[in-house]
């Protein structure tokens, strides 16, 4: 398997290194997206700067308080710091003390993400890196003064080749003076890009060679005005990751879902049906928060079976999932998000061949039965299956059955194959026991030699399978969760 993804990389490396894009969207769209994102399917998204030092509200916290001067925010200054005081204030509180990006780099193995996405530098323009254009606007001049970027990238890379490296940059900065001024210019003016986007970006490749470039903050300019296709035709061309490195779709007005490596399209995209274009789910383990609010309660954290829920979705329709954290500004990941992390690699260390390199299947979730997901991979089928159903009796209604037809449970410690009945309504399994599982969470069943069923007609069910209705209390788990937050808590 290795051996073929590492033959598969190199194929695809050498189809790309010949190819030279124009700065165009079309010629730029045309590049093959490499093959390593698709088969990682699952990364980890790290929300971290000065934002994490108030920690509250959510990274937003800047533009709450002294842009849209929102009570809440004006009020919590008020109570609890000393009259004058500024954002640039809480940059020296962003000590890092307990920073260790070697237990980072283990926590995210464990969870079984295949890439990471720093946050570089967010809309608040502080840098995560001793950037030569941010000047005293950085982690290495004001604060940790330690280059945070660089320390994770090599914990990574040094043990843990299997990840890949990323990061997020936000291309406006909300209070840049130069970036005001091209505003105010109607953006006919270039100081800004000329002289901190562009050259910072750059930089950021040539110095921390990232394979995922995770624009954001694209959305009050055009794409000319970020120059952003002459930046990616440099990145695709000539960049030292130029054969290996993907990027999103923000990269200016109306091009999110439409241009890039990938589509993010919105915050927790997630459309419940198979998508023609590689996408990707970013959300976050907080429902209200990219970065770390101290105000949180437990249940503003997504359960591990949320978690489970969205992964499911997301893969069988084709996307990536971004899981994102949002650590202390002393460096801690919070105890319940690496929780929620090991939990995860916990499920994909029994499930993962159902994730990774996985293909959409002919049908996404079963037509019958709520939340079963599918996915596909070396000819097999897996069902995804989040509620164990009464009896131990599953019906798929998607699914029928062929003479070699076998099925077996992954969490199934004896491997035992199950028992399964043609019924009118559709293919009824007979689950082993559930105490012989060793899973807690989100059953995979391997399905070998059946095939898809677009739809069925839903006549009366066979007789032998009346205990087999679909139990009501699943009805409320139909529509999937949806959390509706305030419209700031973007990325
Ligand atoms: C990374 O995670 C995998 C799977 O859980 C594990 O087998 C491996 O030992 C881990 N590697 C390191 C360096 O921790
Ligand atoms: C690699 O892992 C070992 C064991 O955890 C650790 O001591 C070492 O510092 C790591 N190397 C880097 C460069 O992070
Ligand atoms: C915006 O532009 C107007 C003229 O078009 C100028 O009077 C004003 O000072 C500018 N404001 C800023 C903040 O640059
Ligand atoms: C931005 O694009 C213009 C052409 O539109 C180009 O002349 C300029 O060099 C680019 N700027 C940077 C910093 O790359
Ligand atoms: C399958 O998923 C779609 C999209 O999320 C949803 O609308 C539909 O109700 C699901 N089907 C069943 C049977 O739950």
């Amino acid at each position: 398997m290795l051996e073929w993804l590492t033959m598969s990389l190199l194929i695809g490396a050498a189809a790309l290194s010949e190819a030279q894009y124009a700065p165009t969207w079309e010629s730029l769209d045309a590049r093959p997206l490499p093959a390593w994102y698709d088969e990682a399917k699952i990364g980890i998204f790290i929300h971290w700067g000065v934002f994490s030092v108030p920690s509250f509200g959510s990274e937003w916290f800047w533009q709450d308080w002294q842009g849209s001067k929102d009570p809440a925010y004006v009020e919590f200054m008020e109570k609890n710091y000393r009259p004058g005081f500024t954002y640039q204030d809480f940059a020296a509180m962003f000590t890092a003390e307990f920073y260790n990006p070697v237990d980072w780099a283990d926590i995210f193995n464990a969870s079984g993400a295949k890439y990471v996405v720093l946050i570089s530098k967010h809309h608040e323009g502080y840098t995560n890196w001793p950037s030569k254009v941010s000047w005293n606007w950085n982690s290495m001049d004001v604060g940790p003064k330690r280059d945070l970027v660089g320390e994770l990238a090599e914990a990574i890379r040094a043990n843990h080749s299997l990840i890949h490296f990323g990061l997020y940059h936000s291309l406006y900065e909300w209070y840049n003076p130069l970036y005001l001024k091209d505003r105010n210019n109607s953006f006919q003016t270039n100081y800004f890009i000329e002289t901190k986007t562009m050259p910072e970006l750059i930089e950021l490749v040539n110095s921390y060679k990232p394979e995922v470039i995770w624009s954001d903050g694209d959305w009050e300019a055009q794409d000319w005005y970020w120059n952003s296709t002459l930046f990616l035709q440099w990145l695709f061309n000539d960049s030292p990751v130029k054969d290996t490195v993907v990027v999103n779709d923000r990269w200016g007005i109306d091009i999110p879902c439409n241009h890039g490596s990938y589509y993010t399209c919105t915050d927790r995209y997630n459309p419940g049906t198979l998508q023609p274009h590689k996408w990707e789910n970013a959300m976050t383990l907080d429902l209200q928060s990219w970065g770390y609010r101290r105000n949180a309660a437990a249940v503003d954290y997504m359960t591990i079976e949320q978690l489970l829920e969205t992964l499911a979705s997301t893969i069988s329709c084709g996307g990536n999932l971004l899981v994102n954290i949002g650590p202390t500004h002393d460096g801690m990941i919070p105890a319940i998000m690496e929780e929620r992390l090991r939990q995860m690699g916990e499920w994909l260390s029994i499930n993962g061949e159902a994730i990774y390199a996985s293909t959409p299947w002919a049908v996404q979730n079963d037509t019958l039965t709520p939340g079963v997901w599918f996915t596909s991979s070396g000819g097999a089928v897996y069902g995804i299956v989040l509620h164990w159903p009464q009896d131990d009796l599953l019906t798929l209604a998607s699914v029928s059955s062929t003479a070699s037809t076998s099925i077996t449970m992954l969490a199934d410690s004896l491997q035992e194959v199950l028992k399964f009945q043609e019924g009118s309504q559709g293919l009824a399994i007979s689950l082993p026991p559930k105490s012989a599982v060793s899973s807690q969470w989100a059953w995979v069943l391997k399905m070998e030699g059946v095939n898809p069923v677009a739809s069925r007609s839903h006549g009366s069910l066979a007789r032998r399978f009346d205990t087999l209705a679909v139990p009501r209390r699943f009805e409320s788990l139909t529509v999937p969760r949806r959390h509706r937050l305030d419209g700031l808590a973007t990325p």
